[in-house]
């Protein structure tokens, strides 16, 4: 049952309230975030270069799905249900390959890598059979800022107003994003997390910087006016980034700077600044002059969440790391340490989510408003009512969707 009071503060202070505490436990609750949520909005997958010829494949989980992401001869980077068309086996096995066609281990049904059908034992002797139909199902792709976003929707939201609009929420505009040159910036480093926690939790914490003075001393000592509490956010207007600290040289875990100088076409006011932005449902961009860490999550159950962090720095500056001509170490450990003092903290709340201490939900504070602005979202794109007069309905969640 949920009970929300969201548009009325709490009784007798400015403090607002939270979901209750089952929304981050209940089995029913995640799967019908899998099949509203994850399995008809876009998905950010992968980096595109993590295919970089064609025939390399990753197979990558979305909802309740396996998807087949693939760099094709003919059509670039498409993707695939991983369901074989004849009798249901997983097509690929693996988490990544190369291979020339895609076939299926059970009775060796063969696909192109733009999806048909292209052999099959005997498959000559069934002329009707048309190789299209049995092709692999396909799911909808984009590229942007470099990544393979999918969507398993068969009509999926636009993409221009679903996930760039979330950046034209933030900057107002989209060229502030775009000066950061994203897409043809290279991985010097990525760290996957296995988060026993929520996917909610997770979200939340990104948009809030009220934690930040208690549990980040790294990142607070790079930009002091974390310590505020105050996430980076727009004023008067204007796009307000968050100002590194006077003495501070660059984003890096003490400081010092990088070495690595910025990235060429940032703008002036973006030269000592960290900008933030949740791209919903699964991924947080971060930018600093000189490099980008971008977040993907993958939700594994009510109580688990894989979230992987990349660091992505310019070609030259990731080719001389290679070279151990300069080193990446101080850069990457920074947004590290963040990364596991928020997990840890996350992990500490997933446990009292099914305390009866927690049963009707928590409080935010004024400065939390984006989490606030999450949960009517969330409710929303649950179809849940958010009244208190709709126990009943909330009672029972909208029953999943069929995967699309
Ligand atoms: Fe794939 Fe039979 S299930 S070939
Ligand atoms: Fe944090």
């Amino acid at each position: 049952m949920i009970i929300d009071h969201l548009d009325e503060p709490l009784p007798g202070s400015s403090l607002r309230p939270t979901p209750p505490g089952h929304a981050y436990t209940d089995p029913s609750i995640f799967a019908s975030e899998q099949a509203e949520i994850f399995e008809k909005m876009w998905n950010c997958v992968l980096r595109a270069d993590a295919l970089p010829s064609v025939g390399h494949w990753k197979t990558v989980r979305i909802g309740r799905e396996e998807v087949i992401v693939v760099r094709t001869r003919k059509a670039g980077v498409q993707a695939y249900f991983n369901v074989c068309a004849h009798r249901g086996m997983r097509v690929c096995t693996a988490a990544k390959g190369r291979s020339r066609t895609l076939q299926c281990g059970y009775h060796a049904w063969t696909y192109a890598l733009e999806g048909d059908l292209v052999a099959a034992p005997n498959l000559t002797s069934m002329p009707d059979v048309d190789r299209q139909q049995y092709g692999l199902r396909r799911v909808q792709v984009r590229e942007w800022l470099g990544y393979v976003w999918v969507c398993l929707a068969e009509e999926p939201p636009d993409f221009d107003e679903a996930v760039l609009g979330e950046v034209r929420t933030r900057f107002g505009e989209i060229e502030s994003i775009d000066n950061y040159g994203i897409e043809s910036l290279r991985c010097g480093k990525t760290k996957t997390y296995d988060v026993a926690a929520n996917w909610k939790l997770i979200i939340e914490n990104f948009m809030e910087c009220y934690h930040c003075a208690t549990i980040h001393p790294e990142l607070t000592e790079v930009i002091p006016e974390f310590a505020d509490g105050l996430a980076s956010q727009r004023k008067n207007g204007e796009v307000h980034g968050s100002n590194f600290g006077q003495d501070v040289h660059g984003f890096t875990v003490d400081g010092s700077a990088s070495g690595f100088g910025e990235l060429p076409s940032i703008a002036p006011g973006q030269d000592r600044r960290y900008y933030a932005i949740t791209v919903k449902p699964q991924v947080f961009i971060n930018t600093v002059p000189d490099h980008v860490i971008i977040h993907r999550m993958f939700p594994v159950s009510e109580s688990r969440t894989t979230v992987v962090c990349d660091w992505l720095f310019l070609p030259e500056v990731v080719a001389k790391a290679e070279a151990d001509e300069l080193d990446l170490t101080k850069s990457v450990e920074l947004f590290h340490r963040v990364n596991r003092q928020d997990f840890e903290a996350c992990e500490l709340t997933q446990p009292s989510m099914s305390s009866k201490a927690y049963a009707g939900g928590g409080a935010l504070v004024p400065s939390e408003h984006h989490i606030e602005e999450f949960h009517a979202w969330w409710y929303q794109t649950l179809g849940l009512r958010r009244d208190a007069d709709a126990e009943d309905s909330a009672a029972a969640p909208p029953a999943p969707a069929p995967a699309a």
